[in-house]
């Protein structure tokens, strides 16, 4: 991203970000023992995480989001990159060190509750076992069992659920334990991956507000992995945007969602129900935006061969005030024309083209 037009990891405020991603990649072989291709899922990443600071990492499956979250858990390799925890890049630790002490500061929370509880043990079993792992067990058995209450607590779940088994409890309450579980590490950082995906619309609402408030009352950084926009708009301070396995747009979730400039970002928009844009879904062009997630290697959304945008790397462009964080990469952007991008506020039915300035027609 040597061309950028402004810092990738730019971060309001100062010090050093919770977490910063640099140009992380990763390759997938495919084809079997002796084929030579790869799935590029991950482009050279960048991303930031201030302390205490909640992004969203939005984006159709198969953008490469789970892969980000599992690499920075380190749960896969990364091909190229690099991982700062509070500035240390933890892949050129010492293995051993790097290992412990890494997942005691990013710990992930994973989509399925019902997958990551082994049935056969009562609840206390995994906090027990996570306190333990990571030595934060307090010395004593009372100060175990004070520890594990509290974090029952917390997660606003009754102590005495400790004494039950997983089946007993609803998929809100699992996933509750499971935050719980990457609490007991006192990690600086939680990488949730769909945490209310599974879950009843009922009681995601719930999860999100138990993600807030430890960010509020525990200074923990969150990378909010989601493909629904309205829940990143509501939890997250900002808001990245993956296409086909690099970000192409980053803001405060707000300005980001209200003013989206990249098209892939605007066809994301377009589909979240907002009776103030009645008729702005448009399923064909949606499926079209499918098959070019699944065709394409790097952001080439046109897929025209005369745009520029299969050719070259785009380069970052500010949106709004130059003072704001948002950005876009997109060669279809007209700074000059960003009066226009409000798109989908004032054209409901056309949220296919990028600034949409006056002069250029949307792709059919
Ligand atoms: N273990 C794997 N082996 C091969 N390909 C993989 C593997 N994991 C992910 N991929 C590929 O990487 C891309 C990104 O997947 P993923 O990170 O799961 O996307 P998302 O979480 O956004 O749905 C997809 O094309 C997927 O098929
Ligand atoms: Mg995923």
């Amino acid at each position: 991203m040597s061309h950028s037009l402004m810092t990738p990891s730019a971060v309001a405020g100062t010090g050093t970000p919770a977490l910063e991603i640099r140009g992380l990649g990763k390759s997938f072989p495919v084809g079997g023992l002796f084929s030579r291709d790869s799935v590029r899922a991950l482009h050279g990443v960048d991303l930031a995480i201030g302390s205490g600071e909640i992004v969203a990492l939005v984006g159709e499956s198969g953008s490469g989001k789970s892969t980000l979250a599992r690499c920075i858990a380190r749960l896969e390799k990364p091909s190229s990159g690099e991982i700062l925890i509070d500035g240390v890049d933890v892949l050129k630790r010492d293995r051993f060190q790097a290992s412990r002490a890494f997942r005691s500061q990013v710990q992930m929370v994973f989509q399925d509750p019902f997958g990551s509880l082994n049935p056969a043990h009562r609840i206390e079993h995994f906090l027990r076992r996570s306190l333990a792992i990571h030595g934060k067990g307090g010395g004593s058995e009372e100060a175990t069992r004070r520890r594990l209450e509290e974090l029952m607590t917390t997660v606003g779940l009754e102590a005495d659920m400790l004494n039950s088994y997983p089946h007993e409890l609803s998929g809100g309450q699992r996933q509750r334990v499971a935050i719980a579980r990457a609490l007991a590490v006192e990690p600086q950082v939680i990488l949730a991956d769909e945490p209310t995906s599974m879950l009843d619309v009922s009681v995601r609402i719930g999860v999100l507000n138990l993600m807030r408030k430890l960010r509020d009352e525990q200074g923990i950084s969150m990378l909010y992995i989601t493909h629904d926009l309205a829940s990143a708009r509501y939890l997250a301070d900002r808001t990245a945007v993956m296409f086909a396995g690099e970000p192409v747009e980053e803001g405060e979730s707000l300005d980001l969602l209200a003013n989206p400039a990249h098209p892939y970002t605007q066809l994301l928009v377009s589909a979240v129900p907002d009776p103030a844009r009645a008729g702005s879904y448009d399923p064909v062009r949606r499926a079209e935006l499918r098959q070019a997630v699944m065709a394409s290697t790097r952001c080439a959304f046109d897929g025209d061969p005369n745009q520029p945008c299969s050719a070259e790397e785009p380069v970052r462009h500010h949106v709004g005030d130059p003072a704001s964080r948002h950005w876009v990469r997109c060669h279809l952007y007209r700074p000059w024309a960003a009066a226009g991008a409000h798109a989908l506020a004032s054209e409901p039915t056309n949220p296919s083209h990028p600034a949409s300035n006056a002069q250029e027609e949307a792709p059919a």
